[in-house]
């Protein structure tokens, strides 16, 4: 294959360990755009909200995402944070890159999954419930919009997860 798989989604949507798992199956290095923040800005995604600000940690994610977009390398799997489709370069970039796909979980198993840690900063409040579902409406137009797949996961397994991304980003590009 020629070109990268890009992973996009909500917050708890798998995209890490579904990128850790196409990263075994292909032999293709995972780059963890919410990984790099952390490595650049030295603290963890928690503390820049907290002491700088959501749209410092945007400054940094777009940044971090031209670079990736910058190296021109291909056959690697791109996992991303749940908020990297807002800015609209970040959506074109994203595009640019090669196949991007939707992860898609319930609202239920999102409140699930992120509760079981404090690391988001913004869920970790009294209402996550609603804080779910609002940023959810903003966004599920720009997830449809960037991507190239989506994958409903609530009812698969990971294999079949994996299996059917990699079969439609073969066929994607043209090769088998
Ligand atoms: C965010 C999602 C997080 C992280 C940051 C903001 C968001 O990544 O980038 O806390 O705006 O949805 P995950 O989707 O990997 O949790």
């Amino acid at each position: 294959m020629l070109k990268n798989i890009i992973l996009i989604g909500f917050m708890g949507s798998g995209k890490s360990s579904i990128g850790r798992e196409l990263s075994k199956m292909l032999g293709y290095p995972l780059v963890d755009t919410d990984a790099l923040i952390v490595e650049r800005a030295g603290k963890p995604i928690r503390a820049i909200f907290e002491e700088e600000g959501e749209e410092a940690f945007r400054d940094l994610e777009a940044g971090v995402l031209a670079e990736i977009d910058a190296d021109n390398l291909h056959r690697r799997i791109i996992a991303t944070g749940g908020g990297i489709v807002i800015r609209p370069e970040n959506r074109r970039r994203l595009r640019n890159l090669g196949y991007v796909v939707w992860l898609v979980v319930s609202p239920t198993e999102i409140l699930k999954r992120t509760s079981r840690n404090k690391e988001r900063p913004l869920l970790n409040n009294d209402d996550p419930e609603g804080t779910v579902a609002a940023l959810l409406a903003e966004r599920e137009r720009l997830y449809r919009e960037t991507a190239n797949l989506t994958v409903e996961t609530d009812a698969l397994t990971m294999p079949e997860i994996t299996t059917g991304i990699v079969e439609s980003a073969r066929y994607f590009f043209g090769s088998t």
